[in-house]
């Protein structure tokens, strides 16, 4: 039986493919949704993708990754580097959860390199491009195998 993971995506990535496409690329996010549901369905994962301009959605699907799925990957976005709130929902779950980001954040704005998430996660994966939400799911299936 295929296992849940939750791929989750914050503010302005509904714009990929149109949005800084010298940063983030030319796939669009249902591109990168499908590419995700192929790797998924080879690693034995059934893949839940889902995406929000709100932190309170990412906070209550955080919640609900942690009753149903057996790991998540998140690209925050740039709440990553703002948001306690995504910190502590992270901590309130027990299944393992991978930061990325498409970009390297390190290699950017100041403003870009502090995660308010990475202390409350597994492990980050950045820098990619949109090959990092592969990278996630690997990583997940490593951890939860
Ligand atoms: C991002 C990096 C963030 O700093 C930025 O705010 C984003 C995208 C990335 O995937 O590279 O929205 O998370």
């Amino acid at each position: 039986m295929s296992k849940t993971v939750f791929v989750l995506n914050g503010p302005n990535l509904n714009m990929l493919g149109k949005r800084e496409p010298g940063i983030y690329g030319g796939k669009t996010l249902t591109d990168v949704e499908n590419d995700c549901i192929a790797a998924g369905r080879d690693l034995g994962f059934d893949v839940d993708f889902r995406q929000s301009n709100h932190e309170g959605d990412l906070i209550g699907w955080i919640h609900e990754a942690g009753e149903k799925a057996v790991g998540v990957a998140i690209n925050a976005g740039a709440y990553t580097h703002t948001s306690i709130a995504l910190h502590d929902a992270i901590k309130a779950i027990s299944v393992p959860v991978v930061e990325l980001h498409i970009s390297n954040v390190h290699a950017r704005e100041e403003f870009r390199h502090h995660s308010m998430i990475a202390p409350a996660v597994k492990g980050v994966i950045c820098g990619f491009g949109t090959a990092s939400y592969i990278l996630a799911l690997h990583a997940l299936k490593s951890i939860t195998a």
